[in-house]
């Protein structure tokens, strides 16, 4: 057969308040490797949060970037975040077959914030402890309302949504993908995008929770925005460091930092509740994703306020890809921007 030996892929597609993110990824046996991608910037207040202010411009942005990454594309695998979506982690008596599912549903009632009708739900088990019997279980669940508003949208766009991921998890699922995960350090990998910041942590080697702080670098943009007095487009190039010989470099590292308050303090407490909840008394690493680990100076005074050694991800670590597929840019150089639809490509589709 001619199809024999053809890998198969994956469309990872992002859709951010800032900006929509589309990665193609060939499975094969050896690994993953990149046949496309694609970044479009959408018009300042389309999103804002989870909340779809412009329809039509959603829509036409992301046909938009379908068309010029390859306009053959219909499967994509999507994710939501946000308000809309609840993780939950809890500890069950081991079952097995349809009894697991059961037992899962039992225990969401019991703690669910929200009417069990309501949410459509997808669960994970993380570990199985055969000597005490239990089993570790994630849950996610999604206000079935704000699902079909999503998916709905991306069905507007001619596409297929085959999968629905959520942000935590595609990070996630990049991260050890790419990484030798260390099981005696604790990581928190922390995901700054325009409006959400999602942390999430690996204790043991393994998921331990994840929580989205509402604060990204929006309140940055607007603030460079308005300091240097820019139009929406040369603003978004400030926050990519371009414009470093045009505009005062003290005055703009000055700017990113008084702005970035909310959103560092929104990290801090983040942390601290993770500390005090699981008694872990200590973060040992970050691994710093999203626009955030792009904009200049935010990194560093991060690191300098938390006082936690911070990397940059790089979700193309493990992955082949062909320079040329980047044009303009190079790959390592926005690799942070792709993580979560890296993670997202990663799914098995089909
Ligand atoms: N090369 C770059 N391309 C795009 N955005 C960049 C780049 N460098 C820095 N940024 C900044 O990153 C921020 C957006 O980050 P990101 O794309 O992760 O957010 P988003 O996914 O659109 O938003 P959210 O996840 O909150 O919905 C913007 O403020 C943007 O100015
Ligand atoms: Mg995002």
């Amino acid at each position: 057969m001619f199809l024999q030996g053809k890998s198969k892929s994956t469309v990872g597609l992002d859709v951010g308040a800032n900006s929509i993110k589309l990665v193609r990824l060939e499975h094969d046996k050896t690994g993953y490797s990149v046949s496309a991608i694609g970044i479009r910037e959408l018009p300042p207040e389309a999103i804002v949060s989870d909340e779809i202010r412009d329809r039509e411009a959603v829509i036409f942005n992301i046909q938009s970037l379908i068309d010029q990454t390859d306009p053959k594309i219909r499967d994509v695998v999507v994710s939501i975040s946000g308000h809309s979506v609840i993780t939950d982690k809890f500890t069950i008596d081991k079952k097995t077959g349809p009894e697991t599912e059961q037992a899962i549903l039992f225990e969401t009632e019991q703690r669910a914030p929200f009417d069990v009708e309501d949410v459509s739900l997808d669960y994970h088990i993380i570990k199985t402890d055969d000597d005490i019997n239990k089993m570790d279980v994630l849950l996610v669940a999604a206000r079935k309302e704000y699902l079909k508003m999503y998916l709905d949208l991306i069905e507007d766009c001619g596409l297929r949504p085959v999968i629905v991921d959520d942000d935590a998890f595609a990070i996630l699922n990049a991260y050890e993908n790419n990484y030798e995960v260390d099981s005696t350090r604790v990581t928190a990998l922390v995901n700054i995008g325009h409006d959400v910041t999602n942390v999430t942590y690996i204790a043991e080697g393994l998921f331990s929770a994840t929580r989205d702080v509402s604060a990204g670098t929006r309140d940055i943009y607007d603030a460079v925005q308005k300091e240097f007095r820019l139009n929406p487009e040369l603003a978004s190039k400030a926050m990519k460091g371009d414009l470093a010989d045009s505009i005062d470099q003290d005055m703009f590292k000055a700017t990113v930092i008084s702005a970035s308050e909310e959103l560092v303090s929104g990290i801090e407490l983040a942390f601290s509740y993770f500390r005090s909840q699981t008694k872990i008394d200590a973060i040992d690493w970050i691994i710093l994703s999203g626009g955030g680990a792009l904009v200049p100076s935010l990194p560093e005074f991060l690191q300098s306020k938390i006082n936690i050694p911070l990397e940059l991800a790089n979700p193309l670590r493990n992955i082949d890809y062909d320079p040329e597929l980047f044009q303009y840019v190079q790959p390592e150089k926005i690799a942070p921007l792709l993580t979560v639809s890296v993670g997202l490509a990663m799914r098995k589709a089909r």
